[in-house]
C-alpha cells in the first residue's frame, strides 16, 4: 500500500489497496485517523463489498433523505443527471451534523465521473481552529450551536429539482435538530476543531441573532482559506472515505451536461463532546 499526502494538512491517496481484504482494514484505519480523507484509488467493488468494508467501521447510519440504490436500503445514491443543474451537496457541510449522534464518516464510491470536473473539496477543520486566535479559541470552546435538517431537506425544499426528480426524498422526515459543541474534541486523535458548518448549523444558543449570524459567517469565512483544503480528483473506481467530527466538503458543480453517479455509505459514530 502506498500512501501519499494530498496536502501538508490534509487527506491521502492510497494505492495499492484492495478494501475488500480485511488483513488490510488496520492500515487503512491508520490511514484514515491520521489523514481525516483517504482516496482509495481503483477500488472496482460490488455494493455488497462497500457495504462488507463500511461494516468493519462500524454499523451504517441510513440516510433518510437520499434515494436509496436499488436493493441496497443502506446505500444512499448521489446522482446528478446529463440534464439536471442541481448537484447534491454543493454547498460546505458536515454529513448528518443536524443529528443527535452525527455520522462518523462517509464513504463515496465513484460509479459514473463526467468526462472532466465534478472534484470534491474538503477542509481540515482541527487546522482552521489552530489558526485562530487564543481569545477567539478560548470564546468559542464554551459554546454550543444548533443544527437542523429543516430548511435543506423538509417541506421548504420540495420545489427544488433534487425533490422534485425523486433525487432527496422524504421531506416530512426532515425534522431533526441537535444542540452540539461549536468546538469538538476529536474521539480518535485528541484534536481541537470546529464543529459547525454553513448548510446545517442555524445558530449558536445564548448570542444574540446579529451576534450569532456575525460569529458564523467569520468562521464560515475563515474555514474557506485553501490553506486548510484538499481537493479530490475522482476516477470511476475510487472511494473516498471521510471523517465527519474532522472535515467539511463539498461537491463542485462544475459539468453540466455529464452524468455524475456515486454510491455513498455512512458510518454511525459515539457522541461527540467538546
Ligand atoms: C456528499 O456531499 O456527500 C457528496 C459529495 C460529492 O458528491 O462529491
Amino acid at each position: 500500500m502506498d500512501i501519499r499526502p494530498l496536502t501538508g494538512g490534509l487527506g491521502a491517496e492510497v494505492f495499492g489497496a484492495d478494501v475488500r481484504d480485511g488483513a488490510q482494514f488496520e492500515d487503512i484505519h491508520a490511514a484514515f485517523a491520521k489523514f481525516s480523507v483517504i482516496v482509495l484509488r481503483g477500488q472496482n467493488i460490488s455494493p455488497e463489498d462497500h457495504l462488507e468494508f463500511a461494516r468493519r467501521f462500524g454499523p451504517i447510519n441510513v440516510n433518510r433523505f437520499f434515494k436509496p440504490v436499488d436493493g441496497h436500503p443502506e446505500i444512499a445514491t448521489v446522482l446528478k443527471e446529463k440534464d439536471q443543474k442541481q448537484a447534491v451537496g454543493e454547498g460546505w457541510h458536515t454529513d448528518h451534523s443536524y443529528d443527535q449522534i452525527p455520522a462518523m464518516g462517509s464513504i463515496l464510491h465513484a460509479i459514473e465521473m463526467p468526462l472532466y470536473g465534478g472534484d470534491t473539496l474538503f477542509v481540515s477543520m482541527g487546522a482552521a481552529y489552530e489558526a485562530l486566535s487564543d481569545p477567539m479559541r478560548r470564546f468559542l470552546d464554551g459554546l454550543t450551536a444548533v443544527h437542523s435538517s429543516r430548511h435543506a431537506f423538509g417541506v421548504r425544499t420540495l420545489d427544488s429539482e433534487a425533490a422534485k426528480s425523486g433525487r432527496l426524498a422524504n421531506a416530512e422526515a426532515a425534522t431533526q435538530d441537535a444542540r452540539h459543541p461549536v468546538v469538538i474534541t476529536h474521539p480518535l486523535s485528541g484534536r481541537r476543531g470546529l464543529f459547525v458548518n454553513p448548510v446545517f448549523t442555524t445558530h449558536i444558543e445564548g448570542l444574540t441573532a446579529d451576534e450569532s449570524a456575525a460569529v458564523l459567517n467569520m468562521l464560515f469565512e475563515h474555514c474557506r482559506q485553501p490553506e486548510f483544503q484538499a481537493r479530490v480528483r475522482w476516477q470511476a473506481g475510487d472511494i473516498t472515505m471521510w471523517d465527519n467530527r474532522a472535515t467539511w466538503h463539498k461537491a463542485i458543480n462544475d459539468y453540466h451536461g455529464f452524468r455524475r453517479l456515486m454510491h455513498r455509505i455512512t458510518v454511525e459514530c459515539e457522541a461527540i463532546s467538546g
